[in-house]
């Protein structure tokens, strides 16, 4: 029997912690070649070396995940195209802004029977509407594409705290099965789900909720209003869902992908901690600043996505439906105050 290589196509903050946790399973699956590619997009560090020579040498990703150790069976690999060359299972997990580009540089050099994984938290508006990254990578490489969402903060997962994670599929519960195995440890619990767009517009759509909830927490508005935002942004990501594709199910809404996301990103995520920043300023300081300051290098998601589903609601006339989603896009773009997040009334969504 032929054994799968992986290649994990990303090499952020949660990029480096999922190459970590396929390296780890690849080690001891007999149905996995041992090493693990990643794709790093190349860049020098202040001491003048390569980020992938100092990851190839000392096995850690100093810039995105100081101090963890990725295994040794993870080579990291600067060249996109040599990066994919021999694998079968490719993990796509890079910021969502910079999707398109990769699948443009790997048309056409995907070849054979490939699998893929999204855990891209995040979407692309194209003039038909608004595309999903899993399906932005099916339709640009002619491959499947399942997806891979949860909560998930990825500094806990690299130190090995509890947490679970869903797995959405389109059809094959087989191969859904397969990144299961290849993703689960006892510390990480994999769930597989029969909604690949209910569970890939959870991840996208939960980004949008926690710029609310870092307002919120930036104006010290209280627990009780927090618990509204996410009460309310969960409505809302329902029902765009269902909007959407309305094969989109309920259920997927209390797995990890849902309920649980919100919450752990409301509390705890790089998005909820810039909007926090963001109110707390008043005005003077602008979200793609912060980013830079704050965040060093690692990508924030709920600003574009905020402006992407404004596209997509502003374009459909569904705006009036979305009070929450609609205003912090506004919010972010300094059409109305931060205290706006909780201006607004009839919540029916
Ligand atoms: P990140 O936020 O750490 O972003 C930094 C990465 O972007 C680096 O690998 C950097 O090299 C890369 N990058 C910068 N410029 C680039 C360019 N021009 N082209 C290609 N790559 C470039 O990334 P991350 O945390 O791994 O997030 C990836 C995805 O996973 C996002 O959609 C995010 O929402 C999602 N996610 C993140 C977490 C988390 O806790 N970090 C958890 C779950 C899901
Ligand atoms: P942030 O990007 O806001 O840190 O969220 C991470 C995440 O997706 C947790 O599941």
């Amino acid at each position: 029997l032929m054994k799968s290589r992986v290649t994990v196509v990303g090499s952020g903050n949660w990029g480096s912690v999922a190459a970590k946790l396929i390296a780890s399973n690849a080690l001891k699956l007999p149905s996995f070649h041992d090493e693990v590619r990643m794709w790093v997009f190349e860049e020098v560090l202040p001491n003048g070396e390569k980020l992938t020579d100092v990851i190839n040498k000392t096995n850690e990703n100093v810039k995105y995940l100081p101090g963890i150790k990725l295994g040794r069976n993870v080579v990291a690999d600067p060249d996109l195209e040599n990066a994919v060359k021999e694998a079968n299972m490719l993990v796509f997990v890079t910021p969502h802004q910079f999707m398109g580009g990769i699948c443009k540089k790997l048309k056409g050099k995907v070849t054979g029977e490939v699998e893929a994984i999204s855990l891209v938290k995040g979407m692309e508006v194209k003039k038909e509407g608004p595309c999903m990254i899993s399906t932005l990578i099916s339709k640009e490489l002619g491959i499947n594409c399942c997806v891979l969402m949860g909560a998930n903060i990825a500094n806990e997962i690299a130190v090995e705290k509890f947490s679970e994670a869903t797995v959405g599929y389109r059809e094959s519960k087989e191969i859904a099965d397969t990144w299961v195995q290849l993703f689960s440890t006892p510390y990480f619990m994999v769930t597989p789900v029969h909604d690949v767009e209910g569970v890939e517009l959870c991840g996208t759509l939960k980004n949008v909720v926690a710029i609310a909830a870092g307002f919120v927490d930036g104006l010290d508005m209280g627990n009780n209003t927090k618990a509204a935002i996410m009460r309310i942004g969960l409505r809302e990501m329902r029902a765009l869902s269902k909007l959407l594709f309305p094969s989109v199910k309920d259920s997927t809404f209390f797995e990890s992908c849902g309920v649980a996301d919100v919450i752990t990103t409301c509390l705890g995520g790089r998005n909820r901690r810039v909007a926090e920043a963001f109110a707390q300023s008043g005005g003077k300081r602008s979200f793609d600043e912060l980013e830079a300051e704050m965040l060093q290098g690692q990508k924030l998601q709920g600003v574009s996505t905020a402006r992407e589903v404004y596209e997509v609601l502003n374009h459909c006339g569904w705006m009036e439906m979305f009070p929450l989603f609609s205003t912090v896009h506004q919010i972010c773009t300094d059409r109305l105050k931060p205290e706006a997040i909780v201006h607004y009334r009839d919540h029916k969504a």
